[in-house]
């Protein structure tokens, strides 16, 4: 008799695609941390801030006000509606309601919009460094995720000419965030002019992109790629309310695509998880319509830190790093310390160095492979300044100790 371990087998798609190596960072913290070690994260991918208060009332009045049932697949007509008047207001972007479908975060989003535009072999073109779930993503809806490296020199941005080098009668989507999860590179209009020069030439390819970082951006206006009107019916933007509003809990992303991609979402959606949260949703239409400020002001210290974190990085011998327009992350690369050892442990990868440092130092970080660029690692500035300094002091410490 075969025993049951024999017979029940997990499905084949599930060896395809890896655990996000930013939430497996997270947990060792947290094991570490539970056998009473003074862990300090930077492996964070949230703000460190609360939600702003009249966003949270919001949400209370709507708890109060009974929105407890199902609510439309695509979202509320009236949150769908502040989605078009926020796209409007940051972005000069025209959209209608129809073009909207609210989802559970932005992570929800992204893999409605894959699974609606890639068949299997389609290849889903993607500049390194990345955010760990799009290469994923791709994979399970069964295409080849084609990875092109950037260089620290281009601030970690495609250019026009390297994205025409790699496009193959199979391209089907380009999938990129500005500003970047993980460099912090933010494009600027004449770049992302140049991008859509190349996509005019090549009309078969969608475009993703990824503006959940749209408010952390120190260097001024964030420009979308979809203000290029003839490109936008290939566009789709993703956005939500996790980074900008300190709200990765309260899970809400959205799309603003054309008619049939937003529809494809939709029914995409209707079968795994219906809509999101209705409590979230009322939450929403308060904080796309209401006052930036609360935003901007976590904008104005995440840039303090960023310019505080700049200063420690240049005293850490060895480590080189472009400096990120946006997002809240510094990606430096690190392969000096790669072949060196503390006499114990043995540096042979990022991967070593981040277990290293939560292991000798006691600092999360996350190993830039599974950003597609493993001679890096990412450190959030989503933490606290004196936190920050007291894991930089660390990383300084035993960093020091490799020969
Ligand atoms: C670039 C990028 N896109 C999307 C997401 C997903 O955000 P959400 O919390 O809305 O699912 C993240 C979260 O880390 C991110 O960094």
């Amino acid at each position: 008799m075969p025993t049951t371990t024999d017979v029940l087998t997990i499905s084949s798609l599930l060896s395809k695609f890896n655990e996000p190596e930013t939430l497996k960072m997270a947990k060792l913290g947290r094991e570490l941390r539970a056998k009473g070690v003074d862990v300090i994260d930077l492996s964070l991918g949230e703000p460190d801030f609360d939600t702003p208060v009249h966003i949270k009332e919001a949400a209370k009045k709507a708890i109060d006000d009974n929105w407890s049932h199902y609510t439309p697949v695509a979202g509320y007509p009236d949150l769908r509606e502040a989605v078009c008047t926020k796209l409007k207001r940051d972005n000069n972007l025209d959209y209608k309601a129809e073009n909207i479908v609210v989802s559970t975060g932005a992570k929800q989003s992204l893999a409605n919009a894959i699974l609606a535009v890639v068949d299997a072999g389609d290849e889903v073109i993607i500049p390194a460094p990345f955010w760990v779930t799009y290469s994923e993503l791709v994979k399970i809806a069964g295409g080849v995720a084609v990875i092109v490296p950037t260089s620290m020199e281009d601030n970690y941005k495609i250019t026009p000419a390297t994205l025409e080098s790699y496009i193959t009668p199979k391209s089907k989507l380009f999938l990129f965030s500005s500003p970047c999860n993980p460099s912090g590179s933010v494009y600027t209009k004449d770049e992302l002019e140049g991008l859509a020069e190349v996509f005019r030439k090549n009309p078969g390819i969608y475009i993703i992109s990824d503006e959940i970082y749209e408010y952390i951006n120190f260097i001024g206006k964030h420009e979308s790629i979809a203000q290029f009107d003839e490109l936008k019916d290939r566009i789709i933007i993703i956005n939500g309310l996790s980074k900008g509003f300190a709200m990765t809990g309260y899970r809400l992303g959205y799309i603003a695509a054309s008619v049939p991609v937003a529809k494809a979402c939709e029914k995409l959606q209707g079968q795994f998880t219906s809509g999101t949260n209705s409590i979230t949703q009322k939450a929403a239409v308060v904080a796309f319509t209401t006052d930036l400020k609360p935003s901007m002001e976590m904008t104005q210290e995440f840039a303090r830190r960023r310019e505080r974190v700049k200063e420690l990085i240049a005293t850490i011998p060895g480590w080189k790093c472009a400096q990120p327009d946006g997002a809240f992350y510094v990606f430096p690369e690190v392969d000096y310390y790669f072949g060196k050892s503390d006499g114990e442990n043995k540096i042979e990868n990022a991967d070593d160095l981040c277990m290293y440092l939560l292991n000798v130092a006691h600092v999360s970080t996350v190993t830039g492979r599974a950003f597609g660029n493993p001679k890096c690692i990412r450190l959030s500035f989503a933490n606290s300044l004196p936190k920050i300094e007291a894991a930089y002091a660390r990383i300084k410490e035993v960093l020091a100790k490799l020969k």
